[in-house]
C-alpha cells in the first residue's frame, strides 16, 4: 500500500494564536492513519510554537520557504539549516515565490540542494500559467523548471523528494485542472524522472496534484495514475474541509485495499 500525502500549505495567513487554535481542531478532527501522511505549512513565525503543540503521530511539519545558504549576511531570511529540527519539508518553488517574489531557476535549483544538504526533504512545486498553456507549452514549461531545479542531484535524492504540480491558473481560483490535464502532467513528470534518474527514482518519487483542491473533488482525482496525493491552500485553513479532505483519502486507500 502506498501512503498518501497531504500538504496544507497555510500562505500567509493565521497569526501565532489563530494557528494554534486551527492545529488544536485539526488534532481532534483527524485520526492517526498509518495510509496517509498529513503535512502542515504554516508560516514560518509559528512553526516552532507549532512544533512543540503538535502530535507527531497525526503530523509533520513544512516550511513555505527557506533562503539557499545556510548562514551569513542575509537580512530577513531564514535558511535551511535552521529549520533543521523544526521542519521535515521545505516547499520550494511555489508558484507565488516564482511570480511575486522573482525566484527564478537557478535560486530553486540552490534551494532544493540546500535541502537536501541540510536533511530536509523539499517538496518542488512546478506547472505552467494559462498563458504558456494556451500557447501548447505546457511540457516545455515542466521540462525546463525540472531540468534545472534537480540538475546537481543524486537518483536517490530524486527518489525521495516531493513534486507538486500546481498548474499557476488553478491556484486559488477555484478553476481545479481537468482529470485528464492532471494526468497528462503527471504522467510527463514522472516520466521525466525515469529518463533522467531511472526507474528506482521515478517509482519513489511523490508527485503530488494543487491547485482549488476541495473535499468533493479528493476521492476522484485519487483514481488519476500517478496522483501520491494533494498540496492544499485555501481548504487547508478550514479544519473542517481538511480533514473531510483527509478522511476522504483515508476511504479512497481503504477501497483500494478491499479491492486487492
Ligand atoms: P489553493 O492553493 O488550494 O488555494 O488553490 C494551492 C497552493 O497554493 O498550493
Amino acid at each position: 500500500m502506498r501512503r498518501l500525502l497531504i500538504v496544507g500549505n497555510w500562505k500567509m495567513h493565521l497569526n501565532a494564536s489563530q494557528a494554534s487554535l486551527l492545529l488544536h481542531r485539526l488534532q481532534e478532527n483527524i485520526k492517526i492513519y498509518r495510509d496517509i501522511e498529513v503535512v502542515l505549512a504554516p508560516s514560518m513565525l509559528v512553526l516552532q510554537p507549532l512544533s512543540v503543540q503538535i502530535d507527531r503521530r497525526k503530523f509533520r511539519l513544512a516550511a513555505q520557504n527557506a533562503y539557499f545558504k545556510d548562514e551569513g549576511a542575509f537580512t530577513g531570511e531564514v535558511s535551511f539549516t535552521m529549520l533543521r529540527d523544526l521542519a521535515h519539508y521545505v516547499i520550494v518553488g511555489h508558484s507565488e515565490r516564482r511570480h511575486i517574489l522573482n525566484e527564478d531557476l537557478p535560486m530553486i535549483r540552490d534551494k532544493v540542494a540546500a535541502s537536501f544538504r541540510n536533511g530536509i526533504t523539499p517538496i518542488l512545486c512546478v506547472g505552467e500559467t494559462k498563458q504558456e498553456r494556451d500557447d501548447g507549452e505546457t511540457k516545455q514549461v515542466l521540462h525546463d523548471q525540472l531540468m534545472t531545479a534537480l540538475s546537481n542531484l543524486t537518483a536517490e535524492e530524486v527518489g525521495e523528494m516531493v513534486i507538486a504540480y500546481e498548474p499557476v491558473w488553478a491556484i486559488g481560483t477555484g478553476d481545479i485542472a481537468k482529470p485528464d490535464q492532471a494526468e497528462d502532467a503527471v504522467t510527463y513528470i514522472r516520466n521525466y524522472v525515469k529518463d533522467v534518474f531511472g526507474n528506482k527514482a521515478a517509482k519513489t518519487t511523490r508527485i503530488l496534484y494543487g491547485g482549488s483542491v476541495v473535499p468533493d473533488v479528493t476521492f476522484g482525482f485519487l483514481d488519476i495514475p500517478g496522483i501520491d496525493g494533494f498540496l492544499v491552500g485555501g481548504a487547508s485553513l478550514n479544519y473542517h474541509s481538511f480533514s473531510e479532505i483527509v478522511l476522504a483519502a483515508h476511504r479512497w486507500q481503504r477501497e483500494q485495499e478491499d479491492e486487492a
